[in-house]
């Protein structure tokens, strides 16, 4: 599985998002260590805060089924009914879910929709994070 290949199961699985009040449509494809993939969509609610995001709904979705080792997530976002064109990067709760299950190295592709795939890592994104680890010193 490539990180195009992933964007390109975060796209399909924006379609599947139900976003009356933002109308801002999100999809992520979050890819396990045996190769099996969990998409998922932004949920919103009309009180604004039982809203899940595409990320938290691919993660609860998988860790569901039992699974526990990831190896990267793929999220994509805009407007819905439109092409993407921006790139959309998890929300601070988004990442400290992915770190509950997720090491440092953990792989976060965000992608315009145009073809490339920028890569990063959790570590970029959650410098000095709060984990299990911490409870356990
Ligand atoms: N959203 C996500 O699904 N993932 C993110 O990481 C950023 C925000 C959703 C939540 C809400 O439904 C909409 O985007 C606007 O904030």
């Amino acid at each position: 599985m490539t990180p195009l290949e992933l964007v390109n199961l975060a796209i399909e699985a924006r379609e599947h998002a139900y976003v009356p009040y933002s109308g801002f449509a999100v999809g992520a494809a979050l890819l396990t260590k045996e190769g099996k993939v969990y998409q998922g969509c932004n949920i919103e609610n009309s009180a604004y805060g039982p809203t899940n995001c595409a990320e938290r709904t691919a993660f609860f979705t998988a860790v569901y089924q039992g699974e526990r080792d990831f190896e990267a997530i793929a999220i994509v976002g805009g407007k819905a009914g439109k092409p993407i064109s921006e790139l959309c990067a998890p929300c601070g709760v988004c990442r400290q879910v992915m770190r509950e299950f997720c090491k440092n190295d953990f792989k976060i592709y965000l992608s315009r929709g145009d073809g490339t795939v920028k890569e990063t890592t959790l570590e970029d994104m959650l410098p000095l994070s709060f984990s299990k680890d911490d409870l356990e010193r």
